[in-house]
């Protein structure tokens, strides 16, 4: 007894005296930045407040040339799109060496979805649900990038996302506000490790604040206007959620909302984000965000467009260089404060510290390091183990999946059979696409022997030309099976990808005809950066398996899966629309006035008259090659009070023919509020594996936290009432039990 007390003891001393460390560093760093900002001119200053791309690899006009000369001179603290221990020490010396205080640079890069080794697209990834996964990719990522000289990444992308004609979906989390939240605390936990001191973890960068997910019919970089309701509700919950995991850095969003560009927006950037929630990290704003004020048309030359965004509370301005050209002019003027240069000033030197660049400006340039580290053996094993998780079952009918492994011919067509390029999706970094594996490459390694294996392109991805079609039905006329991959190019999704079209390309369509002809048992592998309208392919093919690009293992993964070895688990965490004309269509919507399922033989009710109100396949939807049952939940109470805790149980089964994993969602409805309410939202989920025959009891935990809402006046709170919660695999489930809050 003795004993476990006197270990008791010095595991919480050694714990207090570790926290205690950990605060001494932090402000350490802060008592250095001080010390430091005390010696620095104005122009050093505001040197360090901002950021250009070097002449890598770019996503807009690189306004600068010579930026080398901007950091010798220290008129730059930031670089991003330099990679390598080599070259970013070469700049690093570069200011090391040439400038008066030698303030190190932070190397920045979009390390999103991998560095070299590439995962899933974040869209994909976050139809695993599993938050450790996204966890350990985002670790990885880091892994690598900080073997490659970087500090910074520029992610997670949190945007909430609910029109997939947005090509930017393809980098997020998906439509929900729960699940998204802790996805994006997944994430920068990931990225940032236990300590930014440490060699191998890097600052993570929130973006893109905020509710840029939100633009005008899907087109990129359009305009957002929004209640602050829904804002406040919806669209800032998993920013807010990725600060309280410690993200270092925000990054601002390119649209206007509220009718102020994000980047000028006070309210965004010192109300909520200062104000409200504390954050004393950084903010930098989107590529030359501030330059395009001027066409938002809230300033009239380049001169007001720097002051608003310092004012507004930018600390960082990317490739616009109007801080470095107009801050200095600005402050003599007394139109900007030094006291606010110098605050921002301070939260990037903290930052710079606490990474320990200081003490080591090329503490992340080994070269040795960089080669042991990237696209390690092990990196690889979990890019697949990430993948067979990411891929969502959408469809099997008759069991037309898993494929037998030993059959005698199989036919592998389609675009996207063999792409390789495609693979890796959009954003993909530093991602060297000749290292990913193809869907034909992974079904020979995983096929029996024995099997022929017979390939055939069968069309180009968009161009209109049939050429290829002839070989392919020859080939998948000798099969006893095919397999189809379709999809999209990878450009056609991320930044500047916005579609108003998105079924397919017409001349995949065209294949998919000429195949389904041949009526044998075919599985349709769909590859792709959004929720597409695939209610063709729904009404015509068996079998359709959601793999979207998986990255540098998809085709081992999609193999596992197409025989399989592995058992299909994700859920979809975007709503698949049956046409355009649904979207923006999401699981979390409002009853209205005229509710369809009141009175369906009513034509004045909310719905269309060409088009149920209902998706092709909902959000939380995805398939086992299993299956499971749910009982009904079951309540250990059924009235709580503020301070209560409620639990809800369920039973689910599997009552199929081989093990599976099955993601359990638990959704609420608060049938009565001071303001209209979701018919459904998200509150918990938990995966859950089963043997076949087994059952388990799943159970959740309620509580007013879960309830609260804006309510009428816009106060966070609960109000009491009655609820429903449902516990289901997807979010149309109707398994429903009904409890009641009681405040008094
Ligand atoms: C994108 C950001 C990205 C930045 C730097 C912009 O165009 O919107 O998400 O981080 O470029 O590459």
């Amino acid at each position: 007894m003795k004993m476990i007390f006197r270990l008791l003891l010095i595991l919480i001393i050694s714990a207090l005296t570790f926290s205690c460390a950990e605060k001494k560093i932090q402000s350490n760093s802060e008592e250095k930045a001080d010390s430091l900002l005390a010696l620095m001119t104005l122009r050093e200053k505001i040197g360090q407040l901002t950021l250009y791309t070097s002449d890598w690899d770019v996503t807009g006009p690189t306004m600068r040339k010579g930026y080398q000369n901007d950091i010798k001179n220290g008129d730059v603290g930031a670089i991003f799109n330099a990679i390598g221990s080599a070259y970013t020490r070469q700049l690093q010396e570069l200011a090391v060496e040439n400038t008066r205080l030698k303030i190190p640079l932070l190397f920045g890069y979009d390390v999103i979805h991998g560095h070299r080794t590439i995962f899933p697209i974040p869209l994909a990834e976050s139809c695993s649900w599993d938050l450790e996964l996204m966890q350990r990719s985002a670790r990885i990522a880091a892994e690598e990038a900080t073997a490659e000289g970087l500090h910074w990444t520029f992610a997670p992308m949190v945007d909430i996302a609910r029109d997939p004609r947005w090509g930017r979906v393809m980098e997020g989390a998906g439509e929900d506000t729960y699940l998204g939240s802790q996805i994006a605390a997944a994430r920068v936990k990931g990225f940032q490790g236990e300590n930014l001191n440490d060699i191998n973890t890097m600052l993570a960068c929130v973006k893109h604040f905020a509710a840029y997910g939100a633009a005008q019919a899907g087109r990129d970089y359009h305009t957002v206007d929004m209640s602050d309701r829904v804002l406040r509700e919806t669209y800032l919950p998993p920013y807010k959620a990725a600060l309280d995991a410690g993200a270092a850095t925000v990054m601002t969003s390119f649209n206007e909302i509220h009718g102020e560009p994000a980047s000028g927006s006070q309210y965004l950037l010192t109300d909520i984000l200062r104000k409200e929630w504390g954050f004393d990290g950084f903010v930098v704003t989107d590529y030359t965000s501030i330059m395009e004020m001027l066409y938002h048309g809230v300033v009239a030359d380049t001169t007001a467009a720097a002051a608003l965004a310092i004012n507004a509370g930018v600390d960082m301005d990317m490739q616009a260089g109007f801080f470095q050209d107009k801050l200095e002019q600005l402050v003599k003027e007394g139109k900007v404060s030094e006291a606010r240069i110098n605050e921002a000033a301070k939260r990037i030197l903290k930052l710079k510290f606490d990474l320990g660049l200081f003490d080591d400006p090329y503490k992340y340039c080994d070269t040795a390091r960089e080669k042991a580290v990237v696209m390690n053996e092990k990196f690889l094993i979990e890019a697949k183990e990430n993948a067979k998780r990411s891929i969502v079952l959408l469809k099997n009918q008759d069991k037309v999946l898993p494929i037998n492994k030993n059959i005698k011919t199989l036919a592998v067509v389609g675009p996207m059979a063999h792409a390789r390029k495609d693979l890796i999706g959009s954003w993909s970094a530093a991602g060297d696409w000749k290292k990913a594996v193809t869907l034909l490459e992974g079904i020979q390694q995983t096929v029996s022997p024995s099997t022929k294996v017979l390939y055939a392109k069968g069309s180009p991805l968009m161009a209109d030309s049939t050429q290829y079609f002839a070989d392919a039905i020859a080939k998948a006329k000798q099969a006893e099976a095919i397999v189809l991959a379709v999809g999209e190019a990878s450009w056609m999704s991320g930044e500047a990808a916005s579609r108003t079209n998105i079924q397919l390309p017409l001349i995949q369509k065209k294949l998919m005809e000429e195949i389904l002809k041949l009526n044998k048992p075919t599985v349709l592998i769909v590859m792709n950066g959004r929720p597409l309208d695939l209610s063709f392919e729904d009404k015509h093919f068996k079998a359709i398996l959601e793999t979207w690009f998986l990255g540098t293992q998809a085709g081992p993964a999609i193999a596992e899966v197409l025989f399989g070895d592995y058992n299909p688990s994700g859920k979809l965490t975007m709503t698949f629309p049956r046409s355009l004309g649904q979207v923006p269509i999401y699981y979390s919507m409002k009853n209205t006035g005229r509710p369809y399922e009141s009175d369906p033989n009513n034509k004045y009710v909310s719905k269309y008259i060409d088009e149920s109100n209902y998706p092709l396949y909902p959000f939380g939807h995805g398939l086992s090659y299993t299956s499971f049952s749910y009982t009904k939940p079951f309540l250990d109470k059924t009235v709580i009070s503020p301070k209560d805790t409620l639990t809800v149980t369920c039973t689910i089964t599997n009552i199929g023919d081989r093990p599976g994993e099955e993601i359990v969602q638990l959704y609420l409805r608060d049938l009565v509020g001071s303001v209209t309410r979701p018919i459904k939202e998200l509150k918990g989920f938990k995966k859950v594996n089963l043997a076949v025959g087994e059952s388990k009891v799943v159970s959740f935990k309620v509580t007013v936290e879960d309830l609260k809402f804006y309510t009428k006046e816009m106060k966070f709170s609960y109000e009491p009432g009655d609820f429903e919660v449902f516990v289901g695999g997807d979010s149309n489930t109707q398994n429903k039990i009904l409890f009641s809050l009681k405040t008094d």
